[in-house]
């Protein structure tokens, strides 16, 4: 047996925080791709809220008028109790994301929230790890590597990164390093757009072969993936073909998600008049119908009301509401306690209504 019991004396583990982070630097990883080390608001200590590696942090921001809100993943390990990482690629449609990476200087204090995210692996769930990442779906990985090197956890990691250029590869510095320390650690990154450069290592996208070249006993070992849409569903259909079973695998989809606005606006396309069941958003004194398939959350931004969402997964938990009548269904409910279920709360992001509902917001 080589997982890892849970430590004696564990941290507190706080969830639902919102406060204040202040920026203590800013260092660049690649090209449009820099880590926010964020501090206390007072600038030292201990971070008011313990992390799980694997999880993220919902942050917030006034930008033209609106406010934003987006979720990103923490890079850095939970032994550090006094900082937490995010290390973000700047999107060139991405509001938050060109706030983030041009604007913000060290010394900002920043609106935040969380920690939050089941996407985890903190070493006590099985006895080795296959993690498999594209582009900046690095960053949980790196989290995940970082904390089980530091517990000198006696699993076997395999790290199967893919990035564009040999220069795109983020943590280029940090992976190797993590190598020295770790012998358990193997580590495959494969480069798609290599041409031209001296990249010594595997070219083009990731393949069954590099996959079974890399992890011996493939489909008996738990794989976490981390990447775009496109990158998971190949990643996904692979290991299918290698006969790997679909509850061993863990993923989390970056930067794919709709945009998300909190002002008002819309993403819902109704088409046709609506003719499912009537929601009332009791704050705002509205009801209406809605569209067959229709979330809550995206009816309330055809009416103009704002309920604050971030990831439109499930994940995040902004989307929170309380609903005082009717019932709902809800694919993804990762981001809801017992608590907040015994309490009525929903997620509006998720919720599919059964019956008339009534929700406050
Ligand atoms: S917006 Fe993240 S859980 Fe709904």
């Amino acid at each position: 047996m080589s997982t890892l019991t849970p430590p004696e004396v564990a941290p507190p583990v706080i969830a639902n925080w919102r406060g204040q982070l202040r920026l203590g630097s800013i260092v660049t990883e690649a090209p449009g791709v820099k880590t926010f080390r964020l501090l206390p608001s007072s600038g030292e200590g201990f971070l008011p809220f313990t992390f799980v590696p694997g999880q993220f942090l919902n942050v917030a921001f006034g930008i033209g008028g609106a406010r934003m809100n987006r979720s990103y993943s923490i890079s850095s390990s939970p032994t550090q109790r006094d900082y937490v990482d995010l290390t973000i690629k700047r999107e060139p449609r991405g509001a938050v994301s060109r706030h983030m990476v041009d604007l913000l200087a060290v010394g900002d204090l920043i609106e935040a929230g969380g920690p939050v995210g089941k996407f985890t692996f903190d070493g006590t769930e099985a006895e080795s790890v296959v993690l498999i990442s594209a582009g900046v779906g690095i960053t949980p990985m790196v989290s995940i590597t970082r904390y089980l090197t530091e517990r000198s956890w006696p699993g076997d990691i395999f790290f199967i990164y893919t990035c564009r250029t040999p220069a795109d590869f983020i943590f280029s510095g940090e992976v190797a390093a993590l190598q020295k320390r770790n012998p358990k650690l193997r580590v495959a990154v494969t480069s798609t757009k290599a041409e031209g450069t001296d990249w010594k290592g595997p070219r083009g996208r990731l393949t069954k072969e590099l996959l079974t070249q890399t992890v011996p006993d493939l489909a008996s070992r738990r794989i976490h993936i981390c990447g775009p849409a496109t990158m998971m569903e190949a990643t996904k259909a692979l290991l299918t073909e290698l006969g790997v079973p679909p509850d061993q695998v863990k993923s989390e989809l970056f930067g794919a998600t709709k945009p998300a606005v909190s002002t008002g606006g819309t993403t819902a396309k109704p088409g046709a008049a609506a003719t499912g069941p009537l929601v009332t958003f009791s704050n705002n004194s509205k009801s209406a119908k809605i569209h067959e398939g229709q979330t809550v959350l995206e009816l309330s931004e055809e009416l103009g009301i704002g309920i604050e969402n971030s990831c439109r997964v499930g994940t995040c938990g902004l989307c929170k509401v309380k609903m005082t009548a009717g019932e709902v269904d809800m694919e993804v409910q990762d981001s809801l306690d017992e608590d907040d279920k015994a309490n009525g709360v929903i997620l509006a992001c998720q919720a599919k209504p059964k019956t008339e509902v009534t929700v406050e917001a």
